[in-house]
């Protein structure tokens, strides 16, 4: 690899796609990583079982909100990469408080563009030139799609959700600083990942957790909305890939051409835990329920992904039904790993239903008034902290 024998940065490393990249950067490649991670609700060390004593591993416990610790930390370990995967991910907790995802996902790609850029204009013109910033993203910048149709990577950005337009933001952001002070950033938009290590709010981990302890399975809506479902570990070889090879400026659309609704992926995993973990009560699908539908749930998407297949080579291995087999088997295999999440608190109740309207006061109670300042940003005279006294 390009990298190998040089440093990477994977931001939210500790994280679903981050630990994922990671694994992969350490098992298939040479490369140093330093793991920049907040340890939110979503992130687990855990999830990276190689990490432990590996040569070629750092972990740093840093907020991309800080501007002071992120210019530590990349005088320290003299990164020729960032991968920045540091997210709030998950529509519906974006619901029931915004705040935190316009906090992390814009403010800090924010942060992190700015001290990459003041990084990167301190290198010798042959490591300038080697340098890159990966912003992952989403198709969920994208909005909604009817029947038809699939997301090129010129569609037009019409995000719904707080999550999304968040993650719309922060890609606006990242090309800006493309365009304006020349950055070598390239910026990744994928469809929906799943597989192992996934933090069990989103669907597919949901479903087989509350599957294996025969809990009701909610759907939301009519089922019908649709996902176009990727492998965690092909997304993870698609951004090894793009750091490598991508074209500066560029965006890449990944995903894996595998559409399915959701009732449609429900009922595979009810299969699926019937034949691995058979109940005397019956077949799983009688565990499924109709739910009150999420606001503003986009119906359908679809990544086209042929500039990458095409221009790098790239290719989805797994096939969703294998895929899909091996990641309820990894969970069934692997209950210490999401048993400890649920001991930590984590109930998976329904969040995300507006019925108490975020009404600002995620912002004034959570944000603005709190006594931790909201940016600590290092000035020449000093550090200057933004923050309640501020507004
Ligand atoms: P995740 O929620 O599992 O992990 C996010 C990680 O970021 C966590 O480890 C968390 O601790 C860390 N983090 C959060 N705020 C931080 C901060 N301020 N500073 C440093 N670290 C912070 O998310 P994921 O599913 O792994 O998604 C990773 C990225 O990929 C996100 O940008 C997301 O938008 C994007 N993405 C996700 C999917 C998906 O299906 N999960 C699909 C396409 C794109
Ligand atoms: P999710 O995993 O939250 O990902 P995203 O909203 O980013 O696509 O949800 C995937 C789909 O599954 C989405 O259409 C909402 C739906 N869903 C349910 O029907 N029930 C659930 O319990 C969850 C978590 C999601």
């Amino acid at each position: 690899m390009r990298f190998d024998g040089k440093t990477i940065f994977v931001t939210g490393g500790a994280g679903f796609i981050g630990s994922a990249v990671v694994r992969y950067l350490l098992e298939a490649t040479g490369t140093g990583v330093v793991n920049v991670d907040k340890l939110t609700y979503a992130a687990n060390l855990l999830s990276i079982p190689q990490a432990a004593g590996h040569r070629r591993y750092a972990f740093a416990k840093v907020d991309i909100c800080n501007a002071m610790q992120l210019r530590a930390l990349f005088d320290r370990h003299q990164p020729d990469a960032v991968m920045n995967l540091a997210a709030e991910s998950h529509v519906d907790r974006s619901i029931d408080g915004p705040g935190e995802f316009i906090q992390t996902n814009i403010v800090g790609t924010y942060t992190l563009l700015q001290e990459v850029l003041r990084y990167w204009r301190g290198l010798s013109p042959s490591r300038r030139a080697v340098f890159r910033l990966l912003h992952v993203s989403t198709d969920e910048v994208y909005g909604s799609l009817a029947a038809a149709g699939s997301f090129s990577e010129d569609s037009p950005y019409r995000p719904t959700s707080p999550y999304s337009a968040s993650k719309a933001s922060s890609d606006h952001l990242v090309r800006a600083w493309r365009e304006t002070y020349e950055l070598p950033t390239i910026i990744t938009n994928c469809s929906n990942n799943y597989g192992p290590y996934q933090f069990p709010e989103k669907l597919i981990p949901h479903m087989i957790i509350r599957g294996i302890g025969e809990e009701a399975l909610p759907i939301y809506g009519d089922g019908r909305n649709v996902r176009d479902w990727l492998h965690v570990d092909d997304h993870a070889k698609a951004l090894a890939l793009v750091v490598e090879r991508g074209e500066v400026g560029a965006t890449y659309n990944i995903g894996g051409r595998s559409e399915r609704a959701n009732l449609d992926v429900v009922k595979t995993i009810c299969d699926l835990l019937d034949r691995l973990t058979p109940t005397p009560s019956g077949p799983r699908h009688r565990l499924i329920s109709f739910v009150t539908d999420r606001p503003g749930h986009d119906r359908r998407y679809a990544i086209d992904a042929t500039k990458i297949e095409r221009e790098l080579g790239w290719r989805a291995e797994e096939n969703f039904e294998s895929g899909l087999r091996k990641t309820v088997t990894w969970y069934l295999e692997n209950r210490p790993w999401w048993q400890a999440i649920l001991v930590r608190g984590y109930e998976a109740k329904r969040v995300g239903l507006v019925d108490a309207p975020p009404h600002g006061e995620d912002c004034a109670d959570k944000h603005q008034a709190r006594a931790t300042p909201l940016l600590v940003w290092p000035t020449r005279s000093g550090v200057k902290k933004v923050g309640p006294s501020d507004y």
